[in-house]
């Protein structure tokens, strides 16, 4: 006897033979039903690819294998699994009775449809089809289940292929999470925001095997994390990190200890901090599930560090950090005499932060050196990125100029919750300024003037939704230096706020290259040859 709430009748056999093939309806469902040798089959009519209707494919005589004729997939009749092409569709239980084919329609069971989704984003992932990211997206979506699985799913699966740890994919994850919390709505939006996340990080760990973190634990103490950070001693650091989550700590409890090791140089010109703030949002967003992954990467990812104040450019840093952390607190606003700061050498601008913190205090030097920071980011000279006959000190672009912007937020944000930070802070956001002024030139700055921030922030937030690059990296810069520059204008002086909108309008409609082949070959040749010519 049929179960009438599950079994649907969708033709007859004769009907069947005749034809060939049969489309059945039911609601928004379409089934292609075929027969094979003496075997029925019901699958999805709409190919998982595009949507074209599968009932039109052709089946080899003698097997059972379904062919999409528009673009070659081919589907198992039994099971539904792609076996050329890439998205697993969906197969149906059969019979017949009385000449009469049924098929089974069962309530999907949610859990199952989201791990098997998931387990096609895992392959995806580790192909970085695109394509097959957003589709999963929509299906999730469509099935009920929350969109951010896919991003803890990404995490979950991508952490220990990062081998060097945190990147700018998860960095930029949280700017994209932030996105999509911020279109509740808009599904589209919603589905780019995660797509792009979600391709970032199958870029990041694309063909990498897994670096397995060290599986031992050891007491967590802050003094003995930043000690084995400080010697590189990963094994040391992340062992200590496991101990600290084993004895029930949150990444809250360890935010501290982590903000001091971000800022204990100056490590990968500011990086290391703005993965700890985007890991502290991505956590608070995601829940406790990618509290470890993310701080095992992170861990591994400040051993790691550049140490750019060992850099002779940078190597006063420890001396005025010195003097810096002498100065007492004040509480003087403002500072007026912001023009002293431009041009000023790295030393130079270090000094100033020095002797500004004697009578000011941190946010409004903060407030200064964000501003010139904005108008080295409006002034970026892009000769420099389009030469290819530069030394190679002279690479700069503009992410090293937008860097300073995310730098200085995830800096305001960190210092907020821990003041002791605020010398190295502002001293490394006087680094940047010091690094970048030089190749600054002049530019019509009131063509880049905002007028209306809120029209302004619309149509970047529309920019970024379609921007049309191939790298994540880049179109991740897009977005944290929009973000970036929304959450600094409450502490912008008026022309900080002129600065940082003008500078982000400039950089939002400038041409990135995002390719270097002269230079790099130039730059190859000349390194190489040094040890074969005198
Ligand atoms: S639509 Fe079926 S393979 Fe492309």
């Amino acid at each position: 006897m049929t179960n009438p709430s599950h079994w649907y009748e969708a033709g007859t056999i004769a009907d069947l033979r005749k034809k060939g093939r049969l489309l059945f309806r039911h609601g928004p469902l379409q089934l292609a039903i075929f027969q094979v040798d003496e075997q029925i089959f019901a699958i999805d009519n709409r190919c998982p690819h595009e949507g074209y209707p599968l009932v039109e494919g052709k089946i080899a005589a003698g097997e059972k294998v379904l062919t999409c004729n528009w673009h070659n997939w081919k589907f198992d009749l039994h099971s539904g699994r792609c076996l050329r092409g890439s998205d697993n569709t969906r197969v149906y239980p059969t019979k017949s009775e009385s000449g009469s084919i049924w098929v089974e329609i069962a309530p999907p069971n949610k859990e199952e449809i989201a791990t098997r989704l998931l387990a096609g984003l895992k392959q995806a992932i580790a192909k970085q089809e695109y394509g097959r990211i957003a589709r999963t997206l929509a299906r999730l979506h469509f099935n009920g289940i929350d969109l951010k699985r896919a991003l803890i799913h990404a995490i979950e699966n991508s952490y220990d292929r990062l081998e060097f740890g945190t990147t700018h994919a998860y960095a930029a994850t949280a700017d994209w999470l932030q996105l999509y919390q911020e279109s509740p709505t808009n599904l589209e939006s919603q589905i780019i925001a995660l797509a792009e996340a979600i391709d970032h990080i199958a870029q990041d760990s694309l063909r990498h095997p897994s670096y397995p973190y060290p599986q031992t634990s050891r007491e967590f103490s802050h003094a003995g994390f930043l000690d084995a950070v400080e010697k590189e001693d990963e094994e040391g650091a992340l062992s200590q990190l496991r101990g600290a989550f084993n004895a029930g700590k949150s990444f809250a409890d360890l935010e501290h200890s982590l903000t001091a090791a971000a800022l204990a140089h100056y490590n990968d010109f500011g990086h290391s901090l703005i993965y700890v703030y985007k890991s502290r949002y991505l956590i608070e967003q995601l829940g406790s599930c990618v509290e470890q992954p993310l701080s095992l990467a992170l861990g591994r990812s400040l051993c790691g560090a550049t140490r750019e104040d060992l850099l002779p450019e940078f190597r006063k840093y420890t001396h005025y950090l010195d003097a810096a952390s002498k100065q007492p607190p004040s509480s003087q606003q403002d500072v007026e005499d912001v023009e002293d700061l431009f041009g000023l050498s790295v030393n130079r601008a270090m000094q100033w932060v020095v002797d500004k913190l004697q009578s000011h205090a941190p946010m409004a030097v903060f407030a200064a050196l964000l501003e010139v920071n904005a108008r080295n980011l409006l002034c970026y000279d892009m000769g420099f990125q389009t030469a290819s006959d530069r030394s190679v000190s002279d690479n700069v672009g503009w992410l090293d100029f937008t860097h300073a912007i995310t730098f200085a937020n995830a800096a305001r944000m960190q210092c907020s919750r821990f003041p002791e930070f605020w010398p190295q802070a502002l001293l490394q956001l006087a680094c940047f300024h010091g690094r970048n002024q030089p190749y600054t030139t002049a530019v019509d700055e009131e063509r880049w003037q905002v007028e209306n921030s809120e029209r302004f922030f619309a149509a970047a937030s529309e920019q970024i939704f379609d921007h049309g690059m191939a790298r994540p990296i880049y179109s991740a810069h897009l977005l944290k230096t929009t973000i970036a520059v929304r959450e600094e204008l409450p502490t912008a002086t008026p022309s900080g706020t002129r600065y940082l909108l003008a500078a982000l309008n400039r950089f939002l409609h400038s041409p990135i290259k995002t390719k270097h082949t002269r230079r790099v070959a130039k730059q190859a040749i000349s390194l190489v040859s040094r040890d074969f010519h005198s």
